[in-house]
């Protein structure tokens, strides 16, 4: 009798102790230097003392780090322990669905307690704020998982949380501010009346649905005038990247589990740390002669990285945050109100966008109605919701799929599905109603914020 053919995995696991140790920092790998951040008021290169009102030491000397690694602290690791190694899937229901040679992965963060990648960062910033004599902290948040995310991480260290939530997804979430409020942290709908900055855009634009530029004015301006409190963002700088490296490094592992190596890595891109924190460990690799190519993957309605300019600009509409050399739409951008509210963002991570100016990433954009018809077909063969954020990236791994079906060649996919939609079904709703709009920006809409761009 011919014994049975081997059941295929579905599945790749690793063990608790196969969490890395340590942070890859790609800073120090990079073949040409990144442009300095600058000093909003004096126009000169950033000191590590720019940033002590608004950070820790820890956490600054991680942004200029020149070491190949950090380690995870021991009382980060004991938290991480509690969702992460993550899992890694092979899509195969997906893949027989497309009826593709392709082989797609998929590496799934919504496992974390916040049903995100976020809190990957938020638990390390939240233990070096702590230990730096910290009493609260204040953030944004837009499609509210970060704020989530930094609400769980402080309850966990004893601190306070203030979340200025983007005034759009505070009223189409309802639920992940009560997750929020659940955490322990205060929450208000930005523009708020509690800041200058958020009073400033009231009284210019009372109707205003807000932006996570204005909300990262308001969570700036509440830490810098506050002397117990510091301020902490869940994306685009190079410390939040360099937390999410985690996921990447994790992926090497799990894909040799797999004895497989991906052709294309895909992350959907908001301020860039999911992306990131899959792509960075790839970077490397690269540099060798790895062919593997790296994709981002963003809304037309918000396309920072393929239709803005890279320039000197600041990370918030009250032109309080340094200036930092990315691909931005303008800082004083708002766009339209589509239902991935954590890709809604008018810059992108300074890191990112110097790899994706010299060619080591790449980025494509989607319209959101094609990205729901996506996210269906993923839950309807792999089971899981995914966040409409998330649903970006399955996006462009379906088309990659399709694309090798086309050419008759066999691909392999890997993406990052950055969380699960649970609170975003009100999207989803809409979706099925056939009620969402497809937005692509008016190239005017583009001149008149680049038009706000400094000139520096
Ligand atoms: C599920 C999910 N994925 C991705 C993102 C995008 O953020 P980033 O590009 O910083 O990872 C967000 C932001 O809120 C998110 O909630």
């Amino acid at each position: 009798m011919n014994p049975d053919p081997p059941v295929p995995d579905t599945k790749y696991i690793l063990n608790d102790n196969q969490i890395p140790a340590a942070w890859l920092n790609v800073l120090p790998l990079l073949e040409q230097p990144m442009d300095p951040p600058l000093h909003p008021g004096t126009k000169q290169p950033l000191t590590p003392g720019d940033l002590a009102p608004l950070f820790p030491m820890a956490l600054i000397e991680q942004e200029f780090a020149a070491q190949r690694e950090i380690d995870v602290p021991g009382e980060v690791m004991d938290i991480y322990k509690l969702w992460r190694p993550t899992p890694l899937y092979r899509a195969r229901r997906l893949e027989k669905a497309l009826d593709t040679p392709a082989k797609i992965y998929y590496k799934y963060e919504g496992v974390s307690p916040a049903g995100s990648h976020k809190p990957n960062t938020a638990v390390p910033q939240a233990y070096y704020n702590k230990k730096a004599g910290m009493r609260r902290l204040a953030t944004e948040t837009g499609a509210g998982q970060w704020g989530s995310s930094l609400a769980m991480a402080c309850e966990m260290f004893g601190l306070e949380c203030t979340v200025y939530m983007v005034k759009v997804s505070y009223e189409q979430k309802p639920y992940r501010r009560m997750l929020m409020n659940s955490w322990g942290a205060t929450v208000y709908a930005s523009p708020s009346e509690k800041t200058e900055s958020g009073r400033a855009v009231l009284a210019a634009t009372p109707d205003s649905p807000g932006s996570l530029g204005i909300a990262i004015s308001e969570a700036v301006e509440d830490a810098a005038t506050h002397s117990d409190t510091n301020y902490s963002l869940g994306s685009v700088l190079n410390h939040v990247l360099l937390h999410q490296s985690v996921i990447g490094q994790e992926c090497l592992e799990q894909m040799k589990l797999a004895g497989d190596h991906p052709d294309v890595v895909i992350g959907c891109f908001g301020g860039g740390s999911n992306f990131g924190g899959i792509a960075i460990p790839y970077v490397p690799l690269k540099q060798k002669g790895d062919a593997v190519r790296l994709l981002a993957v963003e809304p037309t309605a918000c396309p920072t990285l393929t239709r803005g300019i890279f320039a000197y600009d600041f990370g918030d509409t009250a032109k309080l945050t340094p200036l930092v050399r990315m691909y931005t739409l303008g800082h004083d951008f708002v766009p339209p109100g589509i239902h991935a509210g954590g890709l809604r963002y008018h810059g992108a991570a300074p890191l990112m966008s110097h790899l994706l100016r010299h060619g080591v990433i790449e980025a494509r954009a989607y319209p959101q109605n094609p990205v729901f018809e996506a996210a269906l077909q993923f839950t309807r063969t792999e089971g899981i919701l995914p966040a409409p954020e998330a649903a970006h990236a399955i996006r462009a791994a379906v088309d990659e799929a399709l694309q090798a079906r086309e050419e008759g060649r066999s691909r392999t996919i890997l993406f990052e599905l950055s969380g699960h939609g649970h609170f975003d079904l009100a999207s989803y709703d809409r979706y099925l109603a056939g009620e969402l709009q497809d937005f692509a920006l008016p190239e005017s809409e583009i001149d008149r914020a680049m038009a706000a761009v400094p000139n520096v």
